[in-house]
């Protein structure tokens, strides 16, 4: 049985709340509702008409949501990619949201699940699915894509340097069934201080092709605008750069800034004050809480407020 207490230790939880200032009789969408941390926060800030959704694809996060706020009538669990956000009938039943919050990215149970395969530092089957009830895995990636795809998640994922290398070796060695194989042949592709470097690089551009998950945040960001009050607050928790670009590129846009080069939805016109960043920089997290969990060292936090 999955326990809530050792699911996940919410990252910049007291930034993050202060970012969504939750309001006694608001209605809040967590995205990425994991072991219900962040949760169990904004309740503690909601009256009792006050109302969150809390949203997850993955059955081991629900299972937990749903047994530990079973009691509590303010709240509604739904299994959801937040790509979806944008024509999903609970979301929209639901609207106007007074905050949504996205906590990206992957929660420590799945990461230290080794069933799941997310983790290099533990033997496991190449899977990485957040949702797995879908088709394509880890293994599929590694064993069945061509030279020239698997170079194109490398790189765009991963920010590998060496993808093409990379690429080869995998295609030289495969097929692989096991993350441990394919640690085995990755150690010796660097030098022994860039071992760890490389092998987060391979894993993290895997789990973001399998779970097309950059695909699902400019789906999600475009979509919040709609789905925010006036005045209603968008907070981003990113983990790395490509989140934490996609997330600053769709706050400037939403500023009227016409060198954001991201597109949220057609017929958005630039120069169109529709979301205001406040502020505008990302927040980090505070020396003692990237003492007591590393997790949080890398952590970028975005709020924007809906404007008109
Ligand atoms: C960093 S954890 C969130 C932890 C949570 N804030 C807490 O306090 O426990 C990220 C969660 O988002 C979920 N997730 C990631 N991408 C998702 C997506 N596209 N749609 C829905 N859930 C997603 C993951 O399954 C994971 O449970």
């Amino acid at each position: 049985m999955v326990k809530a207490e050792s699911y996940h230790v919410p990252v910049m939880l007291s930034e993050t709340l202060a970012g969504l200032s939750v309001k006694a009789d608001g209605r809040y969408l967590d995205t990425t509702a994991g072991g219900g941390g962040h949760c169990a926060a904004i309740l503690d800030q909601l009256g009792e008409s006050g109302q969150l959704l809390a949203i997850d694809r993955d059955d081991d996060a629900l299972t937990v949501l749903r047994t530990r706020f079973s009691d509590d009538k303010r709240v509604s669990i739904h299994k959801l990619n937040f790509g979806d956000i944008g024509n999903d009938e609970t979301v929209q039943s639901m609207k106007p949201f007074d905050g949504i919050l996205f906590d990206l990215g992957v929660s420590s149970h799945q990461i230290d699940d080794s069933a799941r395969g997310f983790s290099f530092m533990k033997p496991g089957p190449l899977d990485m699915r957040m949702d797995r009830s879908q088709k394509t895995t880890a293994a599929e990636v590694v064993n069945e894509y061509d030279e020239a795809n698997l170079i194109r998640v490398l790189k765009e994922f991963g920010e590998e340097p060496r993808a093409r290398r990379v690429a080869q070796e995998m295609i030289k060695h495969r097929p692989f069934e096991e993350t441990s194989a394919l640690v085995e042949i990755l150690e010796p592709l660097a030098d022994p201080r860039d071992r760890l470097r490389i092998l987060a690089r391979v894993f993290q551009a895997l789990r973001i092709e399998v779970n097309d998950e950059l695909d699902a945040i400019d789906r999600a960001l475009a979509a919040s605008y709609e789905l925010l009050n006036p005045g209603g607050k968008l907070v981003v928790l990113s983990y790395h750069s490509l989140e934490d670009r996609k997330t600053k590129r769709f706050m400037r846009r939403m500023e009227g800034d016409s060198k954001g080069r991201y597109i949220p939805t057609p017929g958005f016109a630039e120069k169109v004050v529709m979301m205001k960043a406040v502020p505008r920089k990302a927040i980090t997290a505070s020396r003692s809480e990237i003492e007591s969990n590393p997790r949080a060292r890398s952590a970028r936090l975005r709020i924007a407020e809906r404007v008109g």
